[in-house]
């Protein structure tokens, strides 16, 4: 008896520590059924008509996500315009002409502000509009969990320093990835959100032009609509899955093993290295990309929420209260 007793009593202890010694609350998938049952309905109506509009938009939704997760934390601060009181994320490096989609955040913030005024936080918006974005362009879908609050600063150096540029090999994207507790595993099925979505002659010149691991045809269609010379034609645009921009599946990993990667930071996933197994894993096994990437997206998710009563609701997504 004595010891099932202690044995009850370690079960307690070890589970309010679980409980509250972690240092931020839990989200959960059913944070708003009380307070706003119909937020999903809401958001999904925006952003589906949105990506009628321009299929692109789903992949700049899932974008501004994964930008704002990797700023301390998803909490918003990308969404927040510069102030004199601090400079925002929006001009930084990796954003700069760039992160697009701020305008579709502020028709969801208000169509659910009239829904349920000061309830649902636009941290939790971005990651709502990520999953349906991914799901409206035939992708996987999950349960998004939710309960984050939206940060009051924004810090544009945070995002110049963590967000990984195109440049970087396999060992700094796994580092990136590793310092917002993301594995190389995720980092390797995150990346595969670049089977939606276009980028910047700027972004993927030097790989055009200079790399050897690259398909030649290939490299000579993208060179078509990207000059060579540094400051001509910078803001062309190329999908960066050659064959279904606009669909949700595996096509970007088949791309890598053909050596059509656009980005540097992309071919370097299949190079090989350590992550050509996971590449060519999900060529051939589309489900499991399909899995492994909503549990990543999960994860991402989860990276370090303000909760309680940390940060605010925000009323407007580009401005603290
Ligand atoms: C692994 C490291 C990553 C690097 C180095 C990287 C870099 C880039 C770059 C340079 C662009 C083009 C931007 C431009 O030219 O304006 C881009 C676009 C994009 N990225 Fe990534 N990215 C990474 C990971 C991710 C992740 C994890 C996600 C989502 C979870 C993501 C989603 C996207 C999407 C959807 C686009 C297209 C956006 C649009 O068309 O508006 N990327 N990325
Ligand atoms: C933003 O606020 C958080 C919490 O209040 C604080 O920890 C962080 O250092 C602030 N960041 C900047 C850039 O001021
Ligand atoms: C990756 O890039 C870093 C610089 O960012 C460099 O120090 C390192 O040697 C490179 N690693 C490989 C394997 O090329
Ligand atoms: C290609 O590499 C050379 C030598 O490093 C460099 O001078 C040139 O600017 C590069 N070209 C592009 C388009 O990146």
């Amino acid at each position: 008896m004595a010891s099932s007793t202690t044995f009850m009593a370690i079960v307690t202890i070890t589970v309010l520590a679980l409980c509250f010694g972690s240092s931020y609350a839990q989200l959960s998938t059913t944070y708003y059924s009380k307070s706003c049952p119909n937020v999903f309905k809401a958001i999904r109506s925006v952003v589906q008509s949105a990506i009628s509009n321009e299929p692109r938009m789903g992949a700049s939704l899932l974008r501004l996500h994964f930008h704002d997760c990797f700023v301390n934390g998803c909490d918003g601060s990308i969404l927040l315009d510069d102030t004199s009181s601090f400079t925002g994320e929006k001009n930084a490096v990796p954003n700069r002409n760039s992160v697009r989609g701020f305008n579709v955040v502020d028709d969801i913030k208000s169509a659910v502000e009239k829904l349920c005024p000061k309830v649902v936080s636009c941290a939790d918006i971005l990651a709502i509009a990520a999953r349906d974005s991914v799901a409206i362009l035939e992708g996987p879908t999950w349960n998004v969990k939710l309960g984050r609050r939206d940060a009051r600063n924004a810090s544009q150096g945070a995002a110049d320093s963590n967000i990984p540029p195109p440049t970087s090999n396999l060992t700094n994207l796994i580092s990136s990835f590793r310092a917002q507790g993301l594995s190389a595993k995720d980092m390797v099925a995150l990346s595969g959100s670049h089977t939606i979505g276009k980028a910047r002659c700027t972004t993927f010149r030097p790989r055009i032009y200079n790399e050897t691991n690259i398909d030649k045809s290939f490299a000579k269609t993208r060179q078509e609509n990207c000059p060579k010379k540094t400051g001509s034609g910078d803001n062309n645009l190329a999908p960066l899955d050659v064959q279904t921009p606009t669909s949700f599946d595996n096509n970007y990993y088949k791309n890598l093993i053909n050596l059509k990667g656009l980005l540097h930071s992309d071919q370097v996933l299949f190079n090989g290295g350590s992550a050509d197994a996971q590449v060519k894993k999900y060529t051939y096994s589309p489900d499991t990309f399909f899995v492994d990437f909503a549990a990543a997206m999960i994860k991402m998710g989860d990276n370090k929420p303000l909760t309680g009563s940390e940060g605010e609701i925000r009323k407007k997504c580009r401005m603290v209260n």
